[in-house]
């Protein structure tokens, strides 16, 4: 007779195992993840799963139960206890009778706080780089010689095969008082970046510490935000943000870089910004949380390179000029303090690799989210802000570069240009009969018959326009014959519409006329055609490289990539043609993959194996680089073709 069938899901990994194996060792055996804090004692509840009885009848057998064992003493004790949720069981003390499926539920949260659900919640699979490790240590003997910290060494090899420990320094004076508070039974913290590094003992509670946590941020030079998860349930327990303080020394990147140049100590004063903020989010993630500071134990942190090296005190007036070299761009491993971040003495901190001088952590972070290199199709994946960082590939071959925008996209340099805050314009249509348009304003309540558009003249406290409806505008005025498509405003149209005005030789096209007027001017459809030029340019090179003429998929991350219309960027031709079902908005993407290296170690390699095989190509070296912007400054290209926008 053969050996149950068991299968894990979600994950769906499956095996044959003897009659008599706890559940627990069956998925350890397959590489299942499932957390265990108190080694099998039946005390943690980390171990829970529950039967899918569903899946049983699918599979010809009708009921679960005689399929595992019934409720032993220890489990019986846990569920009077602490209460096993309905059809929950222990995986270290159940035992495979026959065929099962098992359900490794995502929420398993115990001694929990009350637990919010981030909005953009993702399920990964898990496997912290810290494990807690709960151990009853042998007490001291005369006649065994052996001083504590070995004892614990020895317990911690036979309970959980942690051979050849290294171990923290700071836990040294400490041990004796934590092994005799807790009576000899203890929780070691484990720590491992990787599943082929040394372990390194990095925490110690007396008792059992059934809890851990873990913040995984995103740097970026306008906002940062913070996640703070629970690394044995993987739930994430806070979020929060606040925007750059590094802001009063310079808006965008190239003008803090200019700060440290200019300023004897301005390093030192963005550093000290930044991880002051850091801080200071940190006590807001943990107060919401109901979380101790001290109960971190890990976090990862992803950044473009210079946000990246202004964090780790880095001087990056290097990368303000070529050859743009990164102080290191492999992936860094410090302990947290080390870097002013005081949280329990053995934090330690992960950034992610960063691809080049201008494509960073963050980059490497929303590619290990978005997986282009994990799928057969071709995808681009674009990062806008002051740079555009641009990745493109498959699982065969990933180019990456950046490309200078500048930061038109964002407002800046526009004449009504503004950051997204109320009064900002953030959706318009203009009519192509009429020339009259309608739009949506942050913060002031929809009106009209089509929902979320405001009928223009009746609007008011109108600022401005934000980054997303800068793009809207001018593909709008583009499609209602406005502009030619060299980018030209048509002052002919003049004579349809009041709303055409002259300045000098040029005309602008008057959007409102509040207490602020506000207009679109030729200088401002210039700053776009420049920066859209620039990031199709960048885009065509990797395409180049790739040797295809088309991608199959576009992912748009970063803030801005949330608001714009793909269909807009398409219509400027910020993006090359693709089917626009297949152009998405991937959200934070940085700040997902950032949170995917907290919970699951294996995404550090990944990421780092990836980032080394990525090709990096630097667009100012590239003599295609200035034809393909030319081209590109019409609209939407002077030599590609969009079929996608005729259907
Ligand atoms: Fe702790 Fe099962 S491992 S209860």
């Amino acid at each position: 007779k053969r050996d149950p069938l068991v299968l894990f899901m979600p994950s769906g990994k499956r095996g044959r195992f003897p009659v008599g194996t706890p559940v627990l060792d069956a998925a350890r055996q397959l590489g299942v993840y499932v957390e265990s804090v108190c080694g099998g004692r039946a005390t943690c509840g980390r171990c829970q799963v529950s039967v899918q009885e569903g899946h049983f009848a699918k599979h010809g057998i009708t009921s679960a139960n005689d399929h595992l064992s019934p409720l032993g003493p220890k489990e019986e004790r846990y569920d009077r206890v602490r209460g096993l949720p309905e059809g929950r069981r222990l995986s270290c003390s159940t035992q495979i009778l026959g065929d099962l499926v098992i359900d490794v539920p995502q929420d398993t949260v115990i001694n929990a706080q009350v637990v919010r659900k981030a909005a953009d919640e993702r399920v990964f699979d898990r496997n912290p780089a810290i494990r807690m490790c709960y151990v009853e240590v042998e007490e001291p003997d005369m006649e065994k010689p052996l001083g504590d910290l070995d004892r614990l060494k020895a317990a911690l090899a036979a309970e959980w095969h942690l051979d050849d420990l290294d171990v923290d320094f700071h836990l040294i004076p400490k041990m004796q008082q934590i092994l005799r508070k807790g009576e000899w039974k203890v929780t070691a913290a484990i720590h491992k970046d990787r599943d082929d590094d040394r372990a390194r003992l990095v925490a110690l509670y007396p008792g059992l510490k059934n809890e851990a946590y873990g913040i995984a941020c995103d740097i970026g030079s306008t906002t940062i935000a913070m996640h703070l998860s629970s690394l044995l349930s993987g739930r994430t327990v806070a979020s929060a943000g606040t925007s750059n303080p590094q802001i009063r020394f310079g808006e965008d990147l190239m003008s803090r870089v200019s700060y440290v140049m200019m300023n004897p100590d301005g390093r030192e004063a963005m550093t000290l910004a930044v991880r002051e903020a850091l801080n200071g989010l940190i006590d807001k993630v943990c107060a919401d949380g109901g979380v101790s500071r001290t109960d971190i134990l890990d976090s990862v942190f992803v950044g473009n390179p210079i946000m990246h090296h202004l964090f780790l005190g880095i001087d990056p007036t290097e990368l303000g000029g070529a050859p743009f070299a990164l102080a290191v761009s492999g992936a860094v491993k410090v302990k947290s303090s080390e870097i002013g971040l005081p949280m329990n003495e053995g934090t330690r901190t992960y950034l992610l690799p960063c691809i080049a001088g201008h494509v960073g952590a963050d980059a490497a972070a929303a590619t290990l989210s978005e997986g282009p290199h994990r799928q057969e199709e071709m995808m681009l994946l674009v990062d806008i802000g002051t740079n555009a960082e641009i990745v493109l590939g498959n699982s065969t071959r990933v180019v990456a570069a950046s490309s200078p925008t500048g930061p038109a996209f964002e407002g800046a340099e526009i004449s009504s240009g503004q950051r997204a805050a109320p009064g900002a314009i953030e959706r318009i249509r203009i009519d192509a009969e009429t020339l009259e348009p309608r739009f949506r304003v942050i913060g002031v309540e929809p009106w009209s018959d089509e929902p979320g558009f405001a009928d223009a003249a009746a609007a008011t406290g109108i600022t401005g326009i934000c980054g997303s409806a800068i793009i809207e505008v001018i593909a709008e005025m583009y499609l209602a014959g406005l502009i030619s498509e060299d980018g030209v405003v048509d002052g002919a149209m003049a004579e349809r519409s009041t709303r055409i005005l002259q300045n000098g030789r040029t005309f602008s096209y008057l959007v409102h006329d509040g207490e602020q007027r506000i207009t679109v001017t030729q200088n401002d459809v210039r700053a776009i055609q420049l920066a859209k030029a620039a990031l199709y340019a960048g885009v065509k090179l990797l395409m180049d490289k790739q040797g295809v003429d088309h991608v199959d998929r576009i992912g748009l991350a970063g803030a801005f990539g949330t608001f714009i219309d793909p269909k807009y960027a398409m219509v400027l031709g910020l993006i090359p043609d693709c089917d626009l079902g297949r152009v998405k908005s991937v959200g934070n993407a940085a700040g997902t993959g950032a949170r995917m290296c907290l919970l699951n170690r294996g995404y550090r390699r990944e990421i780092e194996e990836t980032v080394r095989r990525i090709e990096k190509i630097e667009t100012a070296l590239e003599p295609k680089f200035q034809e393909h912007f030319v081209y590109a400054m019409a609209l939407p290209n002077k030599v590609d073709a969009f079929p996608h926008l005729a259907s």
